[in-house]
């Protein structure tokens, strides 16, 4: 494994601890290696204490950890410019070598944990060294992390420009909502069980909720968050992969191809908001000053690296649409935001009310629906709601839950959300990663409010106060439908 951006945070808190528990669960083989490149000069000695330290901070091994030091000794460090051609030189020397000293038998896979800038330089680069193709049998694969591209254009063009390159089937253009479990269980769910799936579409469903909240604000990433803003960080990639995943249809396999085409066509249905629409249908926020949990939190002009003027929105909402025989007039609204009260990524399928007039001559005065809540993180689990009798001598009805929570199951395993995504690389399975056709399909969903925001900027921000679930506005998106998200 080559990862470009050794030095950084990503390669720290998430792939080094990552491989650890793959190492810890077996699946490393024995010639495994890590070269890391990055423009930071530093001797391989302190790499390998990095690996070390980062993977004891991040993934909670014992000190005395074997695995620890099998793995840093395992790691190699170059450091390079990624623009310099000549550093490519010394990097395919380097793989060169270790491919023999090893004996890994020369299958590599490249991972750009670095800015986005560098993403089509680096795949131009390596494919003029020849370290991107595929000969005697030995794969070259290159996995992308996100943002791909800015918007609709730019991601095509960076599609065009490493398709030069690499074949699709060596791209794995990553969204690492996809390497957590209880987001890969909305397949399981929906698909292995008989009793969902026939109520799963228009007749039955009123609408679908998908909320993704957050209580920290930008942290340290005010400089690549303020250029880039909620809409661009969320929507076309983590939100619109649990879209789809809750919409496709079932595939006839688990292949990757399979599954992706399914997704792909879910995307391709939503009928993009028209640019009129864009207003009514579209809703951004950023936060002010506020209390989050019990801390003051300042607002988002006064954070690191941010405009102090910036009119970048930290909050998102949209009802989307499907418009296929499944999911016509079935509204999915969907938000996201930084600074919101709790930490909640969760789904929620509303179903139709029951018909009311059984109840017309009692002194129950509403029935509330039922609920199926596909709750993603924290408190990974799924919760039924429906309504139930509440003893006594007149018909009264109390909302109940059926809880199930994967911890009481299952356990909870020390995870990234990493490890499965870099397995499935090295076993050549893309099943959960982002083919072309699906990342520019994402972008086209979100294209026409990001030209609308860009040409009529936001008046009134902020427009929420840190702690709070958003601008008004949100609510009354669902309002005006007769409608209300669920906050519980
Ligand atoms: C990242 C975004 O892709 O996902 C961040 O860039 C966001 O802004 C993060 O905080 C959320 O991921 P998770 O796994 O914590 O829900």
């Amino acid at each position: 494994m080559a990862v470009f951006g050794a030095s950084g945070d990503l390669t720290a808190r998430k792939l080094l601890p990552a491989l650890y528990n793959l190492a810890r669960n077996d699946l490393l083989p024995q010639e495994f290696a890590i070269l890391g490149f990055a423009k930071d000069d530093f001797p391989e000695e302190e790499f390998r204490k990095r690996v070390r330290e980062n993977i004891r901070a991040y993934s909670g091994a014992p000190p005395d950890c074997k695995l620890c030091d099998w793995l840093a000794e395992r790691s190699y460090y170059l450091s390079g410019d990624f623009k310099n051609p000549a550093d490519y030189v010394r990097l395919k020397d380097r793989i060169t070598q270790l491919t023999q000293s090893l004996n890994t038998g020369g299958n590599v896979f490249y991972y750009l944990a670095t800015l986005p800038q560098f993403f089509a330089e680096i795949i131009r680069q390596l494919g003029e060294q020849g370290l991107a193709s595929e000969d005697n049998g030995r794969w070259r694969r290159v996995i992308i992390e996100k943002p791909f591209g800015s918007d609709l254009e730019s991601a095509k063009a960076l599609n065009a420009e490493i398709g030069q390159v690499l074949k699709e089937r060596q791209i794995y253009r990553i969204d690492h909502y996809l390497g957590k479990e209880t987001v890969q269980n909305i397949l399981v769910f929906r698909f292995s069980n008989g009793i969902f799936e026939p109520v799963w579409n228009r007749r039955y469903i009123d609408h679908v909720q998908i909320t993704v909240a957050e209580t920290l604000g930008v942290e340290r990433r005010g400089g690549y968050y303020d250029r880039a803003g909620c809409l661009r960080d969320m929507v076309p990639n983590h939100i619109l992969q649990l879209v789809s995943l809750t919409a496709m249809e079932p595939p006839i396999s688990f292949q990757a191809d399979a599954v992706r085409d399914e997704q792909s066509k879910a995307l391709h249905a939503m009928t993009p908001i028209s640019p009129e629409d864009v207003l009514s249908r579209a809703v951004r926020g950023q936060y002010a000053e506020g209390v989050v949990g019990s801390e003051h939190v300042p607002g988002y002009r006064s954070e690191e690296f941010v405009d102090p003027h910036s009119n970048t929105e930290t909050f998102v909402a949209l009802k989307l649409m499907v418009d296929n025989w499944r999911w016509a007039d079935v509204p999915f609204y969907v938000r996201t935001g930084k600074r919101l009260p709790r930490r909640a990524t969760e789904i929620v399928i509303q179903f139709r009310r029951a018909p009311f007039v059984l109840f017309r001559e009692t002194s129950v005065g509403t029935l509330t629906p039922n609920l199926l809540i596909m709750h993603i993180q924290p408190d990974e689990g799924i919760s039924l709601r429906f309504g139930a009798k509440v003893p006594g001598a007149h018909v009264k009805l109390g909302a109940v839950t059926m809880d199930f929570k994967y911890s009481d199951y299952f356990g909870a395993e020390p995870s990234t959300g990493y490890e499965r995504l870099l397995y499935d690389c090295m076993i050549g399975d893309a099943t959960l990663f982002q083919r072309a056709d699906m990342v520019e399909a994402g972008w086209s969903v979100v294209e026409p409010a990001l030209d609308v925001w860009k040409a009529l900027p936001p008046r009134a921000f902020p427009n929420y106060v840190a702690g709070t679930w958003g601008p008004k506005e949100a609510d009354d998106l669902l309002r005006r439908d007769n409608r209300q998200w669920r906050t519980e």
